[in-house]
């Protein structure tokens, strides 16, 4: 059964896409985007990366259920719900905030895909890690594997390694750069673990206030023997904070999508091309440079996003 299962994981590589923004090509640069995006359609982006290693972990144990957390947008609680579907493992979901009826299209997906929903307060939810939410929402956690917020934990590590080996075999050249957006720190330090000290790792903060860098070093540090010193986070491009906007990001991401054909999310990948296109304006990257971006999904979100801000997004 584990050997089907990693069997039926190996998905990819994604495809690589070059685009020649006039801001990289003015530096000399070179733009690739990793289109993690379209790795699957229901398991998009680096939820698939963060969580295949974890699904074969969860069968080689013997797990029949998979329980996780996320806020009511999540991008994680949508792509853990379609991989339990898919792979044959009834889920949980434990959702930030009071239930809000009728269901919005992230949690009206995760429904359809079988998950079973607990809604719990904010401050609950901030004590996820104590057994305290297990009282509140009433289960036994035995039985269930647990899927930490973000799907971030050692095991996530090796599968967004994965980016950049697919990348090594599908360019010409090492990038020089390989940049990603950051929620959790997770996807960043697989990418870290993944380079093995050759060119740097960007993550740019999808959140306000300048704790990322730490969160990134603490995976590091407990998920991977050696040291790296190769990476760097941006804190300064959140645009007010976790899933605000203004409207010059949401003129970015059309544009982006008008010009490149490629969409974006407004809560992560959005703020990230910005952010890259950004330091290119201002010199950051040396000249010459080989510039990857990994579009690690989130695209599900759109609809919501949509119906909640007058279908500001042109998708
Ligand atoms: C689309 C998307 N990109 C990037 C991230 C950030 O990844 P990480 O939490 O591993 O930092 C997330 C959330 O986890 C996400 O949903």
């Amino acid at each position: 059964m584990t050997a089907d299962l990693t069997v039926r994981l190996q998905n990819g590589p994604s495809p690589v896409q070059e685009i020649c923004p006039p801001v990289f090509a003015q530096g000399g640069l070179r733009l690739f985007i990793k289109r993690d995006d379209l790795l699957h359609p229901d398991i998009s982006g680096n939820k698939w990366r963060k969580l295949k290693y974890n699904l074969i972990e969860a069968r080689r144990k013997g797990f029949k259920k998979l329980l996780t957390y996320g806020g009511a947008y999540s991008n994680h609680l949508a792509a853990t719900a379609a991989a339990g579907k898919a792979f044959g493992f009834s889920t949980l979901g434990v959702v930030r905030g009071e239930k809000v009826l009728p269901l919005n299209p992230t949690l009206m997906y995760v429904e359809e895909c079988g998950m079973e929903l607990k809604f719990v307060s904010r401050t609950n939810f901030r004590n996820k890690n104590d057994n305290s939410i297990f009282e509140t929402i009433k289960i036994n956690p035995n039985g269930y594997y647990d899927v930490p917020i973000g799907g971030s934990n050692c095991l996530a590590l090796p599968g967004c390694a994965e980016i950049v080996a697919e990348l090594n075999s599908q360019l010409d050249v090492l990038p020089d750069y390989i940049c990603t957006a950051c929620g959790t720190g997770g996807t960043l330090a697989g990418i870290v673990t993944g380079m093995e000290g050759k060119g740097t790792a960007i993550g740019i903060s999808a959140l306000k206030g300048n704790f990322m860098k730490n969160e990134v070093a603490g995976f590091l540090k407990k998920c991977s023997e050696k040291k790296y010193s190769n990476w760097q986070v941006f804190d300064n491009y959140h645009f007010g904070g976790f899933a605000k906007f203004k409207p010059e990001l949401i003129d970015f991401i059309n544009s982006f999508k008008k010009d490149y054909g490629i969409p974006l999310d407004p809560i992560y990948t959005g703020k990230l091309a910005f952010a890259l296109f950004d330091l290119a304006g201002k010199g950051f990257f040396e000249k010459g440079a080989t510039v990857v971006m990994v579009h690690t999904g989130g695209l599900q979100g759109v609809v919501g996003f949509n119906e909640r801000f007058g279908g500001v997004l042109k998708m």
